[in-house]
């Protein structure tokens, strides 16, 4: 796992953008997961801009959803594949079966399965796009997730929890519970790239490059993968040595 810092979010972005051309050069169907949050936000915004210029075939891509909120009658609106079909396929005009996304109810091990079988049958995860949280939590992995875990249902932390409240806004309460890629199924991928920017994620990225692997802290998980790379702007770097 290596740390690089670059000046600003755009910046992230950018070192992002280069892997998907890389793969979208590499592969004639490349296999992406993606986040959600603020963090990938310039880097959708790179992404759509590319494509509808014409300079970037992104519609050959495959799509994962890392995760997605679970519960019963939950507002499509408020939904990670909402998120991703808003922020970035449709702007970029790509085509939504292009996205696998996970549903948000019915039998989790079905759902978990399905979604694992679906990598499989892709050809597996060439580059995973990666956020993380104030807790180091990576997908819906929270602390304490173990590492070789695979795609299944996780209890949300209440720090979480309250971090993406601003997706249900009040009209519907925020779920307890989410369906993710595990650990493990993420440490499947070729390459792994995880982005952090703003000085509220300068705590755990600093534990993170100085702690060892360890179950509290999920992001650690990535030391023991061969090619995964912290991408961190000023602000969220700042403590890194
Ligand atoms: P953020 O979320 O990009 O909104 O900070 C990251 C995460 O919780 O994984």
């Amino acid at each position: 796992m290596i740390f690089q810092q670059v000046e600003s979010p755009d910046d992230v972005a950018e070192v992002a953008f280069e892997r998907i051309q890389h793969w979208l050069t590499a592969k004639s169907e490349p296999v992406f997961a993606l986040p959600t949050g603020a963090t990938p936000l310039p880097l959708y915004r790179r992404l759509i801009e590319a494509t509808r210029d014409g300079r970037l075939p992104l519609a050959r891509a495959r799509f994962f959803a890392l995760d997605e909120f679970w519960g019963n009658d939950l507002p499509e609106s408020s939904t990670f594949r909402h998120f991703l079909v808003t922020r970035l396929l449709s702007p970029a005009g790509i085509p939504l079966d292009r996205l696998v996304a996970l549903p948000t109810s019915g039998d989790p091990e079905r759902v978990a399965a399905t979604h694992e079988s679906a990598i499989r049958a892709a050809g597996g995860l060439d580059l995973v796009l990666l956020g993380i949280g104030g807790n180091g939590h990576i997908a819906f992995n929270e602390p304490g997730t173990p590492h070789d875990s695979r795609t299944g249902l996780r209890v949300l932390t209440e720090k979480t929890r309250l971090a993406n409240g601003y997706l249900f806004a009040g009209h519907h309460p925020i779920p307890t519970h989410g369906m993710t890629m595990g650990i493990g199924t993420i440490a499947t991928a070729r390459e792994v790239l995880l982005m952090a920017s703003g000085s509220g994620k300068a705590g755990i990225i600093g534990r993170l490059q100085d702690g060892p692997v360890a179950l509290e802290l999920p992001a650690s998980s990535l030391k023991s993968h061969g090619d995964a790379r912290i991408v961190v702007d000023r602000a969220a770097g700042v403590a890194l040595n």
